[in-house]
């Protein structure tokens, strides 16, 4: 069985402990799009693991691919390698980069830096890793792929192209080949054809678990554009971004916050810009894995979820962090939009109208406490109800719901036991 977990809202949802959770009923982890910019954690043994470019299943001492629709840096790669050789993983027996990923170049982080300073206000706020300029270099014919790092000549080729064509008012660093050549040298033994490694697993019946990094609502072609990443970061990207056909992608597991949150700028409905967003943002400890930034708290907005349910086809959802919502009076949620004073029917992506709308909320009485419940019926009413509200309001059943940050503080429901006993 085959399944994909994505982020339903704007990332930083919990996709790492749910994948984690779930790795040991796979074969083969996938990150499929994205780079760096993405920044998974894992708590293990007491220990905070936050993986960047590597799939989360190498924890759990999984084979993983990094994929070719993602774009790396080879620096934080090696890094996160040793990171993880420092914590008794066997880095080489199960990491495996696909030859056709694209690299993403230190000009790639100076050029996007640039590109945001231009920008002043109207800056996306990225988080600064180069990505969108290496997309950009890929789907402009002229990007470097990790492939390409094994031949000298190639790179020399590809260097003066991109120098030419897109750089030309920057000077190439001198040791700038050397240094693709030894990136090369030492990912030589991951190197592999990722959609022929992925495929032999499809062929034998084994089990593959897709990566999704950042969420939906960052979706390059379904987010708020211009405010998202530069990859397909819902289902959307799957098929692309690891060669396999869309046939054989079982279920779609989307992962949301009982709350939610937005890094960097663009436009947020439902965010709270009084106390209570502060609260949310200490308690869920609301802070950048990637960049340390503090995030942007607001309530849960249906209307954006339900868009990502329909785009993402989701079987089932995860939702995160209930007990960061304990001791509130009371909750809230964002269950329609007014355009003009029109209701909408949809989602409606474009920042122009999304900075316009009103919310229509609806409020929920809080409770004491869910932390660490691990039973459904242990919960209170009130959070029972809130959940039971949300799950009917999507068409979508609930399989986890996360109290706590640890992987032992989860609640598995009887869909989620059914979809677990299948696998
Ligand atoms: P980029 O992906 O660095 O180009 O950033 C584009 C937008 O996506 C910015 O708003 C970032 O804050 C956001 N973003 C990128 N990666 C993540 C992530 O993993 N979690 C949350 N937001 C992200």
């Amino acid at each position: 069985m085959n399944l994909a977990v994505v982020g339903a809202q704007w990332g930083d949802e919990g996709k790492g402990k749910i994948i984690d959770i779930l790795t040991p009923g796979f074969d083969l982890v996938v990150r499929y799009q994205g780079g760096e910019n993405a920044g998974h954690t894992v708590v293990e043994g007491g220990r905070k693991i936050i993986l960047h470019t590597i799939p989360t299943g190498i924890v759990r001492g999984k084979l993983s691919l990094i994929a070719n629709g993602t774009v790396v840096y080879p620096p934080t790669l090696f890094r996160e390698m040793e990171e993880l050789r420092a914590a008794g993983i066997e880095v080489e027996k199960y990491l495996r980069i696909s030859k056709t990923a694209h690299v993403v170049l230190p000009i790639h982080r100076e050029a996007e830096r640039r590109s945001e300073e231009r920008r002043g206000e109207k800056r996306i706020g990225t988080t600064r890793k180069g990505i969108g300029p290496a997309y950009e270099d890929k789907y402009g014919r002229r990007g470097i792929r990790v492939g390409d790092l094994l031949h000298r000549e190639v790179l020399e080729e590809k260097l003066s192209i991109l120098f030419s064509e897109k750089y030309s008012e920057m000077t190439p660093p001198r040791d700038l080949l050397e240094t693709l050549l030894s990136w090369g040298n030492s990912l030589a033994p991951l190197m592999v054809d990722g959609p022929s490694l992925a495929n032999s697993y499809l062929k034998e019946g084994k089990n593959i678990l897709f990566e999704g990094a950042q969420g939906t609502l960052l979706d390059v072609d379904f987010g708020t554009y211009p405010y998202v990443t530069s990859s397909n970061s819902s289902a959307a990207g799957i098929s692309g971004g690891a060669g396999i056909s869309p046939r054989f992608l079982d279920h779609v597991l989307g992962i949301a916050k009982f709350y939610a949150t937005r890094v960097g700028e663009g436009p947020f409905p439902t965010e709270i810009r009084g106390e209570a967003g502060v609260r949310i943002r200490e308690k869920g400890g609301e802070f950048g894995a990637t960049t340390g930034r503090p995030r942007r708290c607001g309530w849960l907005d249906l209307v954006a979820l339900k868009y990502s349910a329909v785009i993402n086809g989701f079987s089932g959802l995860a939702l995160m962090k209930l007990d960061v919502l304990d001791g509130f009076e009371k909750v809230r949620v964002g269950v329609e939009y007014l355009y003009k004073g029109e209701k909408l029917n949809s989602f409606p992506p474009d920042p122009y109208v999304l900075r316009e709308v009103e919310v229509i909320y609806r409020d929920f009485p809080g409770w004491d406490s869910t932390r660490g419940k691990r039973q459904m019926d242990e919960l209170p009413k009130e959070a029972l109800n809130f959940l039971k509200f949300i799950e009917e309001f999507l068409e979508v059943p609930v399989w986890f719901v996360s109290t706590g940050p640890s992987r032992e503080e989860v609640i598995i429901t009887p869909e989620g036991e059914r979809f677990l006993k299948g696998l």
